[in-house]
C-alpha cells in the first residue's frame, strides 16, 4: 500500500511530495525523492543529524519509537514531535519539516564541487 509523505524545507517552505511504501524508513523515502537528509552515522543510530519535525501524521504516520531512538531523542516526542528519519518507519501519510542545517551540509557539497 502506498502513502504520501510531504517534506517541507524549513528555510524556504518549499514542499516535496513523495510516495512511500508502508515499512520504509523516512530516509529511504527522502532519498528516492531527492530530499537530502544528513546522516553522519549512517543510521547506526548515534548522531541525531537526521532529525525531522512531524507536522501531520504525528499519531499514525509512523511506527512508535523504539529503544535506540528513544535513547537518543528522549521520551518527549509528544512535545517535540521530532523523529530520527533513519529510524522512523512509515505506516501512513505524513508531513515533516527538514531542518536548515541539512541544507547547509548540502551547500557545502555544492560549493566544494564548484571549486573543482
Ligand atoms: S543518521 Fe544518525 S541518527 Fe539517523
Amino acid at each position: 500500500m502506498s502513502v504520501q509523505i510531504t517534506f517541507v524545507q524549513d528555510w524556504d517552505g518549499q514542499e516535496v511530495v513523495a510516495q512511500a511504501e508502508i515499512g520504509e524508513t523516512l530516509v529511504q523515502v527522502a532519498g528516492r525523492a531527492g530530499v537530502v537528509i544528513q546522516q553522519t552515522c549512517g543510521g547506526a543510530p548515534s548522531c541525531t543529524d537526521c532529525r525531522v519535525k512531524v507536522l501531520e501524521g504525528q499519531n499514525d504516520g509512523f511506527e512508535p519509537l523504539e529503544f535506540a531512538e528513544k535513547n537518543l531523542m528522549g521520551n518527549v516526542y509528544f512535545l517535540t514531535h521530532e523523529r530520527l528519519a533513519c529510524q522512523a518507519v512509515v505506516r501512513g501519510s505524513s508531513k515533516v519539516i527538514v531542518y536548515k542545517r541539512v541544507r547547509r551540509e548540502k551547500e557545502k557539497v555544492v560549493l566544494k564541487n564548484k571549486a573543482k
